[in-house]
Formats: C-alpha cells, structure tokens, sequence
C-alpha cells in the first residue's frame, strides 16, 4: 500500500522507542520534516498549509462525479464523526467493511498535500465510485466541477468555543501547524481569523447562505451530540436511502465516541507520529460540548461573547455553546 494506511507504520519494530528524537519512519517522513511547524501561507486570501497551496492547481481543476458526496466543515467541527457516520451509512451498517482502512483513506481529503504522501486528489481519483469527499474549504473556494455536477453535500458546523479549544488542542499534535501559542494568545489568533481555514464565521455564514442554492444539507454538531438518531435520519432522507431500524442502531453505536476512540481506524492512530503526535493530545480528545468552560476565563468568555455578536448581527444562523 501507499501512504499512511491502516495499521502502517506504529506496529513496526523499534518497540523499546518510546519518543527518542532519532525515531523516524523513513521515507515518509523525510518529505514531511520540511512542513513542520512552517508558518501559514495564503490562499486566496485564506490562511493554509503552504504544502496545500502548491497542490491547488490539481484541486481547483478537479473533476467532480455526479455521485461524489462532500463533507464539508470547518476544522474541528465533527469532519471525522460525520465520515465515519456516511461510510457506515454506504457499507449499510457493515463494521469490518468500515474497518478496511483509516478514515482518512477511506475520505480522503481534497485539498490536502503533503510531501511524500499520496495527495487528496490522488487518492480520490483511485477511489471507486460513489465517494466521499473531506473538505475544510470556504464555499467561495469549493472547486466548481462539484457544483457543475450538481454534487451533493453535507456541511457540518459547531460551535466556535468548543471550536477554539479543540483546535488548540490540535495545533499542538498536529505538526503541519505553527506553533499555537498560549491558549491566550490562540484566541487572539482565531478570532482575528489568522489560523488555517481562516474566519470561522466565514466558514460557517458562507455555506449557511449557500444552502439556498445548493444541494445541501447543513447540519450542528451540537444536534449531532443531542440526539444522533434524528440527525442520522435526516441524512438517511438526504441520501434517499431507507434503512433498517437494526441498521440505525448498529451505526449509531459504532460511531459514538467511545467506539471511535478505541478504532484505529477512525481514530487516526495509524498517522505516522512525523505527522501527528498523539502523546501530546489524542485526535479524539473529549468529543463533548461545552468544553471551553474548562478552559475560558470569565474575561476571555466575555470578550469572545462581545466578538461573536459582532460578528454574527444580521444572521439568521442560531449556535448552542453546550449541551
Ligand atoms: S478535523 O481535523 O478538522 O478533521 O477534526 P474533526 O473531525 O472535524 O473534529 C475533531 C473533533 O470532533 C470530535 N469527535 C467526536 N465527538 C463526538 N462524537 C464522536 N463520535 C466524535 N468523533 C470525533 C473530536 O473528539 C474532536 O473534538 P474535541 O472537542 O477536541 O474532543
């Protein structure tokens, strides 16, 4: 296999290892050392990996397939969760089909490239038909062929407090990011939309006003948390697909967040380390709502309230900040 597949590259030798600076997973991470905590680039005026930037040509040239499904969200709003969600809902309930390889294998990531490993798009075009799509991409970026093929799309939102400090988090363990900061001066930092993906009300405001025109469905991950067995039916009716009753349970099972947590292959465990460093924070942290609670001060809460109404006046588009 290519890249970083299920089981890859932690089950090999080096067992004494614990995190010695001479491990490496050669040859994949020699490509990789060069993106390490590099500052942002931009694109199109949005903050990104600048590894990403190189690779845009392929993704703004994409050929979408009339049957290519999107998941679209901002970071750390439930991309993983709603992947597992759709691939159990397109292998009809069949875990072990689920668990034939990493998440980001199975979804492969549009945009993204990383230097000696298989890009979004290369993975895609090998992908059969019908695929699911990762995107972090602002609407006004979303390649056209998807819209020219009358794709459809799902776009999860949550929460930009729980958004933030999830984020923080993965700053921390995901390498491909500057270096974050304190939780403090991170505030400063997304607020002031300079973090990859840049503005999160953009993000969020921007597909909130396509869904007119669009085949989409835009879902909360607070929703999401709530009652998962009505959102999951409100994809079903997305999809046009009828499920069995036993079906719903089995996918709503495996897909809640201690199942995902021990399932190497939805947890990203099998990440190569180079990339992503779980010691530092887990990809699946805490999978709750209302965590900024653990983590704002009352000042920093109170500035963000005064950021957030300012910035969302005139939006018919509704956040709960906890369950
Ligand atoms: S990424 O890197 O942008 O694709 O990350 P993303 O998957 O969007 O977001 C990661 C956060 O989603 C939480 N998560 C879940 N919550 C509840 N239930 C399930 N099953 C689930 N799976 C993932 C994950 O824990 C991250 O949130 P935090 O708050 O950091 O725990």
């Amino acid at each position: 296999g290519h890249g970083p597949a299920a089981g890859s590259s932690r089950s090999r030798g080096c067992g004494s290892c614990q995190q010695g600076g001479h491990h490496r997973d050669p040859p994949l991470a020699m490509g990789v050392e060069g993106t390490v905590r590099e500052e942002l680039g931009s694109l199109h005026g949005i903050p990104l990996y600048k590894s990403f930037i190189e690779g845009w040509p392929q993704v703004e040239a994409f050929q979408a397939r009339p049957d290519d499904l999107v998941i679209a969200t901002y970071p750390k709003s439930g991309t993983t969760w709603l992947s597992e969600i759709l691939d159990m809902i397109y292998q009809d309930g069949d875990v072990e089909k689920c668990q034939r390889d990493a998440i980001f294998n199975r979804v492969p990531f549009l945009e993204m490239k990383v230097p000696g490993v298989p890009s979004g798009i290369e993975q895609l075009e090998k992908t059969p038909s019908p695929r699911l799509v990762k995107t972090h991409l602002p609407v006004q970026l979303l390649p056209t062929s998807f819209q020219d093929k009358d794709c459809k799309i799902i776009y999860m939102a949550r929460n930009p407090k729980d958004v933030v400090i999830s984020y923080y988090y993965f700053y921390q363990m995901a390498k491909l990011h500057p270096d974050p900061g304190t939780l403090s001066e991170f505030l400063e930092t997304f607020l002031a939309g300079k973090v990859a993906y840049g503005s999160w009300y953009e993000h969020v405001r921007g597909w909130w006003e396509k869904k007119q025109e669009k085949k989409l469905l835009y879902l909360f991950y607070e929703d999401m948390k709530k009652d998962p067995r009505c959102e999951v039916q409100k994809i079903l009716q997305f999809l046009g697909k009828d499920v069995a009753e036993e079906t719903v349970a089995r996918i709503l099972h495996h897909t809640s967040f201690q199942e995902m947590k021990k399932n190497p292959a939805a947890n990203y465990e099998t990440m190569p380390t180079a990339l992503m460093d779980h010691s530092l924070s887990p990809f699946l942290r805490k999978g709750i709502s209302g965590d900024w609670k653990n983590h704002f001060t009352v000042a920093q809460n109170e500035h963000f309230d005064q950021h957030y109404q300012k910035h969302m006046a005139g939006s018919d588009l509704c956040f709960q900040m906890e369950a």
